[in-house]
């Protein structure tokens, strides 16, 4: 918020001084670089506020390990093309990228003995969700998006969590699946309404 202030702050600075500069100035060439930065910087702020890109998230976290065309390194780094952690259950696919994983993991006829990174303090859930979105459908992979709200429901429920995932963990059902809805769960018995 800090940062989003602080740069409308200087569009309107900046576009105030050369507001000045446009009007005042003799020289056309000033002119014209006044005018061009007028209609430059609103286009640069409005890029900030893009949503976030899930390709090029991909390609700045995860493709140094799982490759840019999400196959991995056979034996080391498990790949992210056609497999059932990445196209299936979105809740077990968003747990590991929050906490890793470690230990055994068969990913095809594979069995992985690594540690994947955890990367809830990384990314947020409008970016997670954004790069899950982009491996569920990138190369030969055509799964549902990820909404940024089912990411914000799992970082919610697994918030205690300290350590990595194991697969014998990710097995069980409870830790699969978007829960309902949080807010029923943190209410207060005492608040629930008798009638
Ligand atoms: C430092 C290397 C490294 C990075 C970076 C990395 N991973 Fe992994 N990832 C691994 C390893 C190693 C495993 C297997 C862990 C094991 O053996 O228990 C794995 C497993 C996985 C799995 C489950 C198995 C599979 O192949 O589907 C998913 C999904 C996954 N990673 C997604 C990601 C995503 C998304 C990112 C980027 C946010 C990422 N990884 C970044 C190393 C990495």
């Amino acid at each position: 918020m800090i940062a989003v202030t602080y740069s409308m702050r200087s569009v309107i600075y900046v576009r105030f001084d050369l507001i000045l500069m446009l009007i005042k100035s003799k020289l056309v060439i000033y002119r014209l670089f006044a005018l061009s930065v007028i209609i430059a910087v609103p286009l640069h702020s409005k890029a900030q506020n893009s949503p976030p890109n899930g390709e090029a998230l991909y390609m700045s976290r995860c493709s140094s390990c799982h490759l840019a065309n999400g196959e991995g390194i056979t034996g080391v780094f498990p790949t992210l093309n056609e497999v059932d952690w990445v196209t299936g259950d979105k809740g077990r696919l968003i747990r590991i990228v929050l906490d890793g994983v470690m230990g055994e993991i068969q990913v095809g006829d594979m069995v992985y003995t690594g540690i994947m990174p955890p990367w809830k303090t990384f990314l947020n859930d409008q970016e997670m969700a954004a790069l899950l979105t982009y491996i569920r459908s990138a190369w030969d992979n055509d799964a549902s998006p990820v909404s940024e709200h089912e990411v914000r429901l799992v970082r919610q429920v697994t918030s205690d969590r300290t350590q990595a995932w194991t697969m014998k963990e990710l097995e069980e059902m409870s830790n699969q699946g978007i829960p309902d809805s949080l807010d029923l769960n943190s209410l207060p018995i005492n608040s629930t309404h008798s009638n």
